[in-house]
């Protein structure tokens, strides 16, 4: 069917595509693939969310077949800076130029003056179709600091092959020459295919090189394992194959999944302050911790988060809407005006009890000894919340902080407030989970008339809070409904 198409194509644009099929290496008919797919791509608008950066793409992890296109955001095509360093694999480099490109992208080359040995920036420019950077001092194009633009004005950048001085250097900071200044100036993620003989791979000062840059945020692709360019030689030291080089930067840019989208989640955090008079109030030793890691892993995940907090010392969370309250009943106040919800999680650490009379004035020491103080109940808000015959978000979860019992407690918990999910953990003084970084929970599910346990092991609050969310978007999605 292609060549068909070609066949009645007229004379001009025959001889474009010739000559663009020609220049990328490809068959004509190949070339109208990739152009149909990139504007297909482009019509659909796969733009791409920031990319990830600080971890080790397996090389098994790429689909070397997969190139369709990647495009950035704001702008419609992905610009990566490539940097070749001074090693045999630098020829390859040059295939991997056109890789980028197949895949969309405008590809900017930097050559080190040792990779200059190995490939010449003419051979960069004619497959990149842009004048290849080669100096830090080039009068040319630092007239407005250049060496800034080829850093930031990208969406990524790089480095194959990362020679073992290319990361030496850029593991203590060094910016004495193109390369290594673009490094040090950007705020970009950066991605490192090493490539060197396995005895400089292996050599300690390499290792705590890699471990520093890998401590640095930079994501890794190879090296493989093989034959090496000298003769005899094999180990760890080949650079990854363009095309798994391509697809790593590729998955750089791959938005994050974000199975919370148009589903709208309520989270209340934190401690609640009961006022005793106007300068004395009834509190507990909540954080809020858990309830914001939760916020954030919702806001993550793409669903719009309203998050109601007790008084604690932590900032909002990127993209959650967050109003701060006082004692029970404004929080339950501030949980009715945040409804409707598709999912409510209740994190907050409520005071069950609160003063019945609260002074007006700020009670006196006298001589009558200490003032009796008459408590009384605060609203249940979880109960609440999960008995509304009009309005109940479809899963309403609740947390019980228990210092005894904990599973049997729980349990009851769940079955008393007629909530979906109990999420139980351990707040005896030894846990160290009031107010700590670490939390070890129970999920518990109603599943019909019984109850589904799910046990987690001893994980950093923000994990508890990434597996909850992802059971929550499991949960929703099974439910199906998306609210408008
Ligand atoms: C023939 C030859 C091949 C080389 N291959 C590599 C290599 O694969 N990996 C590496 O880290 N260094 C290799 N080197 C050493 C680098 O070229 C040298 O460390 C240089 O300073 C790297 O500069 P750059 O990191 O600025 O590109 C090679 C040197 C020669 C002469």
């Amino acid at each position: 069917m292609a060549n068909l198409t070609i066949r009645k194509l007229d004379e001009l644009l025959k001889a474009e595509l010739r000559q663009r099929a020609a220049a990328n290496g490809r068959s004509m008919e190949d070339e109208v693939r990739v152009i149909l797919r990139d504007a297909m791509h482009q019509r659909h608008g796969f733009a791409t969310g920031l990319p990830q950066a600080g971890g080790e793409v397996a090389p098994d992890d790429v689909s070397a077949g997969d190139q369709t296109a990647f495009v950035a955001s704001p702008r419609s095509t992905a610009r990566v800076t490539l940097i070749v360093g001074g090693g045999i694999a630098a020829y390859k480099a040059m295939d991997l130029i056109r890789r980028l490109k197949e895949r969309g992208a405008d590809v900017r080359v930097v050559l080190t003056k040792a990779a200059q040995q190995f490939v010449s920036p003419l051979t960069a420019s004619a497959l990149s179709h842009q004048r290849c950077y080669t100096d830090l001092f080039d009068p040319q194009s630092e007239f407005d600091a250049g060496h800034i633009r080829l850093a930031r004005d990208c969406d990524l950048i790089v480095i194959a092959p990362a020679t073992a001085d290319l990361m030496a250097k850029m593991a203590g900071g060094h910016a004495d020459d193109l390369a290594t200044a673009i490094l040090l100036a950007t705020n970009r993620p950066v991605l490192l295919a090493p490539a060197m003989n396995p005895l400089m791979w292996n050599n300690p000062a390499t290792r705590r090189n890699v471990d520093q840059l890998k401590r640095d945020g930079v994501t890794m692709v190879g090296p493989n394992a093989g034959e090496m360019a000298e003769r005899g030689e094999a180990g760890t030291g080949r650079m990854a194959e363009p095309i798994e080089i391509a697809a790593a930067a590729q998955a750089l840019f791959a938005p994050p999944p974000r199975p919370l989208r148009g589903r709208r989640v309520l989270i209340t955090a934190g401690p609640t302050h009961e006022p005793i008079d106007p300068v004395r109030y009834i509190a507990n030793r909540s954080s809020g911790k858990q309830g914001y890691a939760i916020a954030a892993a919702a806001a993550r995940a793409g669903a719009e988060v309203a998050l109601i907090s007790g008084p604690v010392d932590l900032a909002a969370p990127d993209g959650v809407t967050l109003t701060r309250v006082e004692s029970a009943r404004d929080m339950l106040a501030a949980v009715h005006s945040a409804l409707p919800a598709d999912v409510a999680i209740f994190a907050a650490a409520v005071a069950d009890w609160r003063v019945a009379s609260e002074g007006e004035q700020k009670i006196k020491k006298g001589a009558g000894g200490p003032p009796p103080l008459q408590l009384t109940e605060n609203p249940d808000i979880l109960a609440t919340i999960s008995k509304l015959a009009d309005g109940r978000p479809p899963l309403v979860i609740g947390f019980a902080a228990e210092t005894e019992n904990l599973l049997d407690n729980a349990r009851a918990k769940l079955a008393r407030k007629g909530c979906d999910w109990i999420v139980a953990n351990d707040v005896s003084p030894a846990t160290g989970v009031m107010g700590g970084d670490r939390n070890t929970v129970h999920l518990l599910m109603k599943s019909g008339e019984s109850v589904e346990i799910d046990s987690w092991p001893v994980m950093t609050k923000d994990d508890v809070a990434r597996a909850l969310v992802q059971r929550i978007a499991q949960a929703t999605e099974q439910a199906g409904e998306v609210r408008a």
